[in-house]
């Protein structure tokens, strides 16, 4: 057991720095083992006068310090593992810091690191401490230059934020490049890298006129699978000048490909870093899942060029403001290069999946949160998605047009400091004049409310009487909750399929087939007049909250809406509750519900309409969203009630399914495009179902797709069908699919996480095996969470009755803390659900928990969340 608990941070103890540091100069002499940097600081004190200068440091080795030129003797500072301090400094200095560091060993891949020979950085959080002393905060912000020396044969790019503003030859083989970034930026915003790297380049042509180059580094002969990026870069900057008015303002924009990096990619001024898998593909190694994700997150990335760098945050409370804005920004670019609706129902799965269950367990936490130990542990689902949907209802409050004026306020009234939350909001009191006070809770409050419908329709008076009631459980550290402001988008259909328009009592003309209702009290009733039927109430259409909306309805109403109502995303979501309250029966011994069975032949009938829309409909709700609906998550008769559902739905439609099928087998040149990867998607959907029996029949058709696959999107479909089988024909895709793929690592994660999600029962037995493969790495994020963190999310598997999951991942993540902590963490989240489980699992994942805070020398982020999670 640690016994210096490490102590958090808390909101209400922020306090201004006490310097401005206008200037920075960084001189880098790289080498992997020791580089040395020597850092050029301008101070000027802001804060009272004689405090002491006190700098972040972590993991370096202070070669030398010097304030004005004078170094300082030993006793004229203090060395502490992570501060420097400096008691006696002038109000205006420059400081001189050199440091040595080495990137090779640095297995956190935090600070500068290096990667298959490649130097780069990861800064945000709190990496820039490893590389100088610093403010290492965000609200110092410096304008930076940066010198790079080193081989010139090993590492002929030498790149860094900004412009570059010279380059040449040095003796011994060295050569160095000098970049400047004008805009004056925090420290976890400052990027190197240096390497050997291949280059794709293109331009554009700005809203003013101006010429942007644009260049993605990647390894030699990768430069063909990063055109895709850069095509999605394009079209982000494009949208952005149109949909934000945003221009980008330097004119060179790098992004950079690495395989080594602990997420998915940075935003570094001018020089954005990424995992190579959220930015490499080609039709032969990436799925269309894998396309949609790197147009996502390389538009997320550049968006942050005005939602995080020019305008940054204060401290690191304020991180939604930057991430949920921009998760919420490129939901909305993908949703105008897609299809709206379908990118809607895949944000809200991906929400419910994650935000709803961290918001439920001992993690939760408000978007805002008052403390933290690590900060690296708060890159959560709370933070980015429901942050995102935060601003999703404040749109939805204000309207489309009030919102564009919030937030063209917000850029021009921010634009260079390092803002808050709080400026965010009164940016759209002012620009809108709305009372925002009560709106505020959604930043304060953690938990996702839960809002309860229920009408009375009263025949005679052609009246219906819709009382909505809301409700907030306690979570860590806030037992008591205050009523939240709710946006509910509601419509309501008729038995006869048609929408009925929505007239208020007191309205003096025929409402609209559509109205948001402002849920403020705990409990409110909106009366409807000239309803000339019982009406069937579609409620949070689009899911206008990240709430739970209840309301009761019998299976015929659902399939019902699950077929009339006119809001896509509400007949998707009336199909998701059909299936789970299905599944939920059945595993109390019903029989598969013959209505959403039946109701499944409209679908298909209607499928070739909107083909990624359909497969979406055909996909049932996962195990882990069905485990949110219980009390007792029991693993076993989860998956199989959901199995028996897919088979009676396969069974019943096996015509139409195969129909489907033949029909869309594809012949024409793949393209990444939203149609034809719905195609794909709904062919693979109907692969399914085809092959839900699991047998010898089901092996072989799994096996022909597969086999005369011409994508990888098809390959995984066919691979993916026979990881759940225990057949020869699995055995033989999955040994070619390795040898086809060996060399290519993005790929071969595919190998591993498809295995590590099978539902068969000797899945914990290859997981271990498979980490015996040479190809595994614990020192390789992306490998670890392929087969690690693919396995923990295999529901059935990891919450092995015996135990055998939870020791298999416990011992992972003990393991790799003294590698990579903030990987490690992230991935004890596993774990966040145990008190959901039955008491026998309980103890096991209790004992997994215990075990690993009694690990020596735990790094403070695993101690933070499994403390969490055991109190
Ligand atoms: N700002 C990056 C992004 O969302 C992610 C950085 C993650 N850093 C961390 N320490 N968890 O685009
Ligand atoms: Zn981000």
């Amino acid at each position: 057991m640690r016994t210096d608990e490490p102590h958090a941070i808390h909101l209400k103890d922020y306090r201004a720095p006490d310097f401005r540091v206008p200037e920075v100069a960084l001189d880098f002499f790289l080498d992997p083992q020791a580089t040395r940097v020597a850092a050029r600081m301008r101070m000027v004190r802001t804060g009272a006068a004689g405090a002491p200068l006190v700098l972040n440091g972590e993991a370096l080795k202070l070669v030398s310090v010097a304030i004005d030129g004078h170094p300082l003797k030993p006793d004229q500072y203090t060395l502490e593992p992570e501060l420097l301090t400096i008691p006696d400094v002038p109000d205006k200095f420059i400081l001189d810091v050199v440091t040595e560091i080495a990137p090779a060993d640095n297995t956190l891949l935090s600070g500068l690191y290096t990667a298959k020979g490649l130097f780069c950085t990861q800064c945000e959080a709190e990496g820039f401490r490893r590389i100088t002393y610093f403010f290492d905060r965000p609200d110092v912000l410096a304008v930076y230059t940066t010198r790079i020396e080193a081989d010139k044969k090993l590492y002929p790019v030498l790149l860094s934020n900004g412009n570059l503003m010279e380059k040449g030859d040095l003796a011994n083989g060295k050569h160095f490049a000098v970049w400047n970034d004008p805009f004056p930026k925090p420290s976890y915003l400052f990027a190197l890298v240096a390497g050997d790297l291949g280059v794709l380049e293109d331009s554009i042509v700005t809203m003013s006129g101006r010429t942007v180059d644009l260049k993605i580094f990647v390894e030699h002969g990768n430069e063909p699978r990063a055109t895709y990026a850069m095509d999605s870069l394009k079209r982000a900057m494009k949208w952005d000048e149109e949909a934000y008015g945003r221009e980008y303002d330097l004119d060179i924009f790098m992004i950079v490909a690495v395989s080594a990096f602990n997420f998915g990619a940075m935003e570094n001024k001018g020089l954005n870093i990424f995992n190579d898998r959220v930015l490499l593909a080609s039709p032969e190694t990436a799925t269309d899942d894998d396309y949609a994700r790197i147009e996502g997150v390389v538009a997320h990335e550049y968006f942050h060029n005005w939602s995080g760098d020019r305008i940054t945050c204060r401290d690191w409370f304020q991180l939604s403001l930057k991430e949920g804005f921009t998760v919420f920004r490129d939901q909305g670019f993908s949703a105008d290069m897609r299809s709206k609706a379908v990118k809607r129902i895949e944000d809200v799965r991906a929400l419910r999946l994650r935000q709803f269950q961290e918001d439920a367990g001992p993690l939760a936490h408000p978007v805002q949160p008052q403390s933290y130990i690590t900060i690296d542990n708060f890159y959560t689902s709370t933070i980015y998605e429901k942050g995102a949907e935060v601003i999703g209802m404040l749109k939805t409050l204000v309207g489309d047009e009030a919102y564009r004026k919030a937030t063209d306020l917000y850029f021009s009234r921010h634009d260079g400091q390092a803002a808050t939350v709080e400026d965010w909001v009164k940016c759209f009191e002012d620009a809108t004049g709305r009372d925002l006070a009560q709106f505020r809770l959604w930043y304060r409050q953690a938990g996702t409310p839960t809002i309860t419908a229920s009408g009375h329709y009263d025949a005679a008076k052609k009246t219906y009487a819709l009382t909505l009631a809301q409700a907030l459980k306690p979570t860590p550290g806030q037992p008591e909750k205050l009523p939240m402001h709710i946006p509910v988008r509601l419509g309501m259909v008729g038995k006869s399929g048609r929408a009925l328009p929505l007239t208020l009592e007191g309205d003096n003309a025929p409402g609209p087939e559509e109205r948001v209702l402002e849920l403020t009290a705990p409990q409110q009733t909106f009366v409807f007049t000239g309803v000339e039927e019982e009406p069937l109430v579609s409620m949070g259409r689009r899911f206008s909250a990240p709430a739970e909306f209840r309301i009761e309805q019998s299976a015929a109403d659902r399939t019902h809406l699950m077929a009339h109502d006119p809001d896509s995303f509400n007949r998707w979501e009336a199909g998701q509750t059909a299936a789970r309250t299905a599944i939920l029966a059945m595993m109390k011994g019903a029989a598969p519900d013959p209505l959403y069975v039946a109701a499944i032949g409209p679908v298909l009938e209607r499928a070739l309409d909107d083909m990624a829309f359909a497969a979406n409909m055909l996909s049932l709700p996962l195990e882990s969203e069905i485990a949110m609906a219980m009390d007792v998550v029991d693993p076993d008769a989860i998956h199989a009630a959901r199995v028996a559902l897919i088979r009676a739905v396969a069974a019943a439609h096996r015509g139409a399914f195969d129909a489907l099928y033949g029909k869309l087998s594809d012949t024409a040149a793949f393209s990444p495009d939203a149609a034809s990867a719905g195609k794909r998607a709904l062919r693979n959907a109907a692969l399914r179902f085809l092959t839900a029996a699991d047998d010898g029949a089901a092996a072989d058709l799994a096996a022909r797709h597969y086999r005369t696959a011409t994508n990888m999107t098809d390959m995984v479909a066919g691979l993916a069908a026979l990881a759940r089988m225990t057949s020869p024909e699995a055995d033989k895709a999955f040994a070619h699919f390795h040898d086809r793929f060996a060399k290519n690592a993005l790929v071969l994660d595919k190998w591993f996480g498809l295995q590590a999600t099978s539902p068969r029962a000797d899945t914990v037995e290859r997981v271990k095996a498979l980490m015996k493969d040479s190809h595994y790495d614990l020192k390789n994020p992306n490998r670890v969470r392929a087969l690690i963190g693919a396995f923990s999310g295999n529901q059935l598997r990891f919450h092995a009755a015996d135990g055998s999951g939870y020791t298999l991942v416990g011992d992972v993540i003990r393991q790799l803390d003294g590698v990579n902590a903030m990987v490690a963490a992230r991935m004890a989240g596993a774990f966040e659900t145990w008190r959901r489980f039955d008491p026998a699992r309980q103890a096991l994942m209790r004992a997994e928990l215990e075990a690993t805070l009694k690990t020596p020398g735990l790094s403070s982020n695993m101690f933070e969340v499994v403390s969490k999670m055991l109190a």
